[in-house]
């Protein structure tokens, strides 16, 4: 008989759905800032592979000449950003959802058996109680990364008054260079959990809206 469980408390479902629009929006008005200064590049510097990002990106998606727009947001946004992800932190540490989400002992073992079960090459995933060895790497990763990016936005937005901050990231230049690399990390992670979400099934997706699972007989072992 199929059974209803309870996955994803109610603060959680808010939090993970106002960070989804809010990063979308810092994202895109940081590349309106980052435009004005456009100095990033694969390769080496008289021949770049790719450089971030070609002209006809900025004419295409009318990114030219909107810095002081850009600011506005970016600069908005972040506190919302910045209150909302503090407020996940402590809920999950006070409520006790971090067992759930924090790497264990075993989980950079099974994240391979995760990766090699996901690639079809090993037949039985591992036990796993709310998330998988590799959804908890990542899922703490990209929390640490929110850190960084306000570490790092701080850095490189008053470097006088929080100089030692700048200090710490390796001086001004070194601290735009992790913000950036950071945001390509939030869109690679991005693009991995949806492709993710969508393998895994609507029943795992509406959860994460209704806060509720139905669990089929078989599953019961393996998943909450
Ligand atoms: C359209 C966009 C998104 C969709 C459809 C989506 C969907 C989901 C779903 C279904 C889960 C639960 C996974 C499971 O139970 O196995 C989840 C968890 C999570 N997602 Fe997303 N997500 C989106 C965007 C994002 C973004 C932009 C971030 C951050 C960069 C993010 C970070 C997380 C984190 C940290 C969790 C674990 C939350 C917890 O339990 O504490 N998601 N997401």
């Amino acid at each position: 008989m199929k059974t209803i469980v309870h996955k994803h408390p109610l603060a959680v479902r808010w939090f993970h759905w106002i960070n989804f629009p809010v990063l979308a929006l810092m994202i895109w008005s940081g590349i309106l800032i980052y435009w004005a200064n456009s100095v990033y590049m694969i390769g080496p510097a008289h021949k770049p592979l790719f450089k971030f990002f070609p002209q006809g990106f900025y004419k295409h998606f009318h990114i030219n000449h909107r810095l002081a727009e850009g600011m506005n947001w970016h600069f908005a946004l972040m506190w919302l950003f910045a209150i909302n992800g503090f407020l996940y932190i402590l809920f999950t540490i006070f409520s006790g959802q971090w067992r759930y989400l924090l790497p264990n002992k075993k989980s950079f073992k099974e994240a391979w058996l995760v990766l090699l079960h996901d690639l079809h090459i090993r037949k039985y995933a591992p036990p796993q109680i709310k998330y998988n060895a590799a959804q908890r790497i990542a899922y703490t990763a990209i929390i640490v990364m929110g850190l960084g990016s306000l570490l790092t936005g701080l850095a490189i937005y008053k470097p006088v008054q929080f100089s030692t901050i700048t200090a710490l990231c390796g001086g001004y230049a070194a601290a735009r260079a992790e913000h950036f690399i950071l945001t390509i990390g939030y869109v690679l992670f991005f693009f991995i959990h949806i492709v993710q979400v969508i393998k895994t099934g609507w029943n795992n997706f509406q959860a994460m809206v209704t806060g509720f699972q139905v669990i089929k007989p078989s599953a019961k072992k393996t998943s909450q």
